[in-house]
């Protein structure tokens, strides 16, 4: 009888021929999968890896599609659930809290364009009302609608949901019926309740005057704790009148019913009021729910009647002659004031990074021209003037302006603005060597892995260590809060985002305000729009970056200078965002896909940069859209006179 063995007290079963051939195939298929893999890795790489070494990286041989799947040492696992809106632009992304603890997103989504991104932070609605049932010149119209407008994006750039209410939210509530039955209400008060009978039928939250705007920093105290959203009692700021409330839904029922059983409704123009003029009884059950802050708010600035005659005499002026030409003036005023504060918060200047500084004067150029626009001094009535929450402004002037560098690394300084221009590595390859042809063996041979963002982290990170750490850096400059209240990263072959001034807060100065006030524009600039079928029409009046500083890399010659336009063009090509009808080659996608396998952190940065800047996008498309439910757009039928008639009024009283 053949000897039976016997292994941790178990008995090992016998094995029949069968058995035995079925190991032997799983064995050979093991040593075959094993060559297979470790093979490529294998294979000595050129001198100029010593640039950036790949300690963290997956070898290029894991890039294989069908290897994730058929990996027998990996364990079995799913891409994570899809959420919703995910996707957009070619581009889905995955948000999660592990976000800055792996470098590269496809371990966690097995989908090369699906990126791993913060988690997005939900924006508290703030309201503000505006009574479209008022009849008005239709000059009227267009200018409070700017100024809703103005009023929205500084909002929004802060990270709210800014929301007009209009008659229909305050009809919506039940409380509507009664106020109707108060005959002999002053119809002033009336209008004052009836916002705040919006406002409580959408649950409370924060309510702002549209004249109340935030300047200030991303990271101000006050600004933080309004995001957080929750507020356990009605608050309102003694500096600020009733410019900002904040409170939950019942206690703004409270102060409705208080108000509307006040003795004095017939006299008093204003919630406030009629509140404050309640003779005071020491028997009454409901105690008026008001928390007065007595704190100046550092960061918010209120446009009230009061202020505007007192500190903007001149704006002032212009609404009482006409309000139709003053409007417009204090919306210029208002965006203005916005700029200044920006510009005060990044009193460093603006760094425009330029990695690989020799041949991406061109890539560059776009971004340049958006802190051109940024450090320019905004129109204004009354240019030397400081917002109201901050008397001692540094104002713009064009004698002194924000100072622009192009530094080839990112710096990471509290008061310096930084825009970056995300290459897709088949770019900055293709430029960096200047070649109009690459092939895959020179890819392998010759050039350096992840060039740029180990240029671009050269500041924050240690010198030597490899790209995966570099790349989470980078991510985390791109989109940490800290990061992104001080940045904007662009991607080297698109356009700019046309929704800009809805990341600034502003309407940043478009080209042709400062066109008139540049002296020249460089020469190079002439033959670049020539040769560059990719570019859009005007683009030859785009101004180059000057020279940089040669201590970051070689300065490169006129010659050299004019190559730049034609390869940036091919490559927006290549990587599949030049929306032409000339297509790539197959050999050039080939080349496309060996240089991505070969700069896996320098591909990520780009891909992370591209959602980042898609997953914005689409959260404001989304936001415009439900808006345009209720609004029928910004510019039409919106518009509140709650602060005007009470402002002229005083004035005509006064006069
Ligand atoms: C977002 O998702 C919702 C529901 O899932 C859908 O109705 C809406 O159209 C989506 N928006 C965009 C911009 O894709
Ligand atoms: C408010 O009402 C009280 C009580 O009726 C009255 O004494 C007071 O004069 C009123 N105030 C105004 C400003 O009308
Ligand atoms: C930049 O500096 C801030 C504050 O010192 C720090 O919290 C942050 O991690 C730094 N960011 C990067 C990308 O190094």
């Amino acid at each position: 009888m053949p000897k039976q063995y016997v292994v941790f007290g178990r008995p090992v079963p016998r094995l029949g021929t069968r058995h035995t051939s079925v190991l032997l195939v799983i064995i050979s298929l093991f040593a075959v999968f094993s060559l297979l893999f470790t093979l490529p890795s294998a294979i000595p790489t050129g001198p100029s890896l010593a640039l950036a070494d790949h300690r963290f990286s997956i070898p290029s041989s894991l890039k294989n599609p069908w290897y994730s799947s058929l990996n027998p040492f990996k364990q079995p696992s799913h891409a994570p659930p899809r959420q919703r809106n995910d996707t957009y632009d070619e581009t889905s992304w995955y948000s999660n809290f592990k976000w800055l603890s792996i470098p590269f997103s496809s371990s966690v989504t097995f989908d090369e364009n699906r990126l791993l991104l913060p988690m997005l932070v939900e924006r508290p609605p703030i309201y503000c009302y505006y009574d479209n049932t008022v009849k008005r010149e239709p000059a009227i119209k267009d200018a409070e609608s700017d100024l809703l407008l103005s009023w929205r994006r500084a909002w929004w750039a802060q990270g709210f949901k800014p929301i007009i209410l209009s008659q229909a939210e305050a009809m919506n509530n039940p409380r509507y019926e009664e106020l109707q039955r108060h005959e002999d209400m002053n119809p002033k008060l009336k209008t004052d309740i009836m916002r705040w009978l919006a406002w409580e039928n959408m649950g409370g939250g924060l309510l702002a005057h549209h004249l109340l705007l935030p300047m200030g920093s991303h990271t101000d105290p006050l600004l933080s704790y309004l995001r957080r959203g929750e507020f356990p009692k009605l608050t309102r700021w003694k500096d600020l009148d009733d410019g900002l409330f904040v409170g939950p839904k019942a206690d703004i029922a409270t102060v409705i019913k208080l108000t509307m059983a006040s003795p004095n409704t017939t006299t008093a123009t204003n919630l406030l009021a009629a509140l404050e003029l309640l003779p005071p009884k020491p028997e009454k059950e409901t105690p008026i729910p008001f928390t007065v802050d007595p704190d100046n708010p550092k960061a918010l600035a209120y446009y009230s009647a009061k202020t505007i005659e007192s500190t903007y005499p001149k704006v002032g002026a212009d609404i009482l002659a006409s309000p139709a030409a003053g409007l417009p003036s204090l919306n210029q005023l208002i965006t203005s004031h916005l700029h200044v504060t920006w510009q005060n918060l990044f009193a460093s200047g603006i760094a425009v990074v330029k990695p690989l500084p020799h041949h991406t004067t061109h890539m560059i150029s776009p971004a340049y021209e958006l802190a051109k626009r940024l450090s320019h001094c905004p129109e204004s009535p009354m240019p030397t003037s400081c917002p109201p929450n901050n008397r001692k402004c540094t104002p713009c002037s064009a004698a002194t302006p924000l100072k622009i560098s192009t530094p080839a690394h990112y710096l990471n300084t509290s008061t310096l603005y930084t825009i970056g221009t995300v290459p897709h590595p088949y770019t900055s390859t293709s430029l960096h060597s200047l070649l109009e042809h690459i092939d895959v063996s020179w890819v392998r041979r010759r050039s350096p892995r992840d060039a740029w963002v180990t240029d671009l982290t050269t500041d924050i990170c240690p010198a030597g260590i490899s790209g995966a750490p570099r790349v989470l850096r980078f991510k985390e400059a791109v989109a940490s809060d800290y990061g992104a209240s001080r940045s904007l990263w662009l991607l080297a072959e698109r356009a700019l985002p046309d929704d800009l001034d809805w990341y600034f807060g502003f309407a940043v100065p478009t080209e042709a305000s400062w066109d008139a006030t540049m002296t020249a524009t460089p020469a190079a600039a002439d033959d670049t729009a020539k040769s560059d079928g990719a570019e859009k029409p005007g683009a030859e009046q785009r101004p180059l970056p000057p020279a940089h500083d040669p201590k970051d890399g070689p300065v490169p010659t006129p010659e050299e200078l004019k190559l730049e336009p034609n390869l940036l063009a091919r490559a927006r090509i290549v990587v599949g965002d030049a929306k032409t009808k000339n297509r790539a080659s197959k050999e050039e996608i080939a080349v496309r896909d060996a240089i991505e396998a070969w700069n896996l952190a320098d591909t990520e940065a780009w891909r992370f940069a591209r959602a980042f800047l898609a997953r914005k996008a689409m959260e404001r498309k989304k936001w415009e859209e439900e808006e345009a439910k209720y609004a029928g757009g910004i510019g039409s039928e919106k518009g509140r006179r709650s602060g005007w008639d009470r402002w002229l009024d005083k004035r005509e009283s006064a006069v």
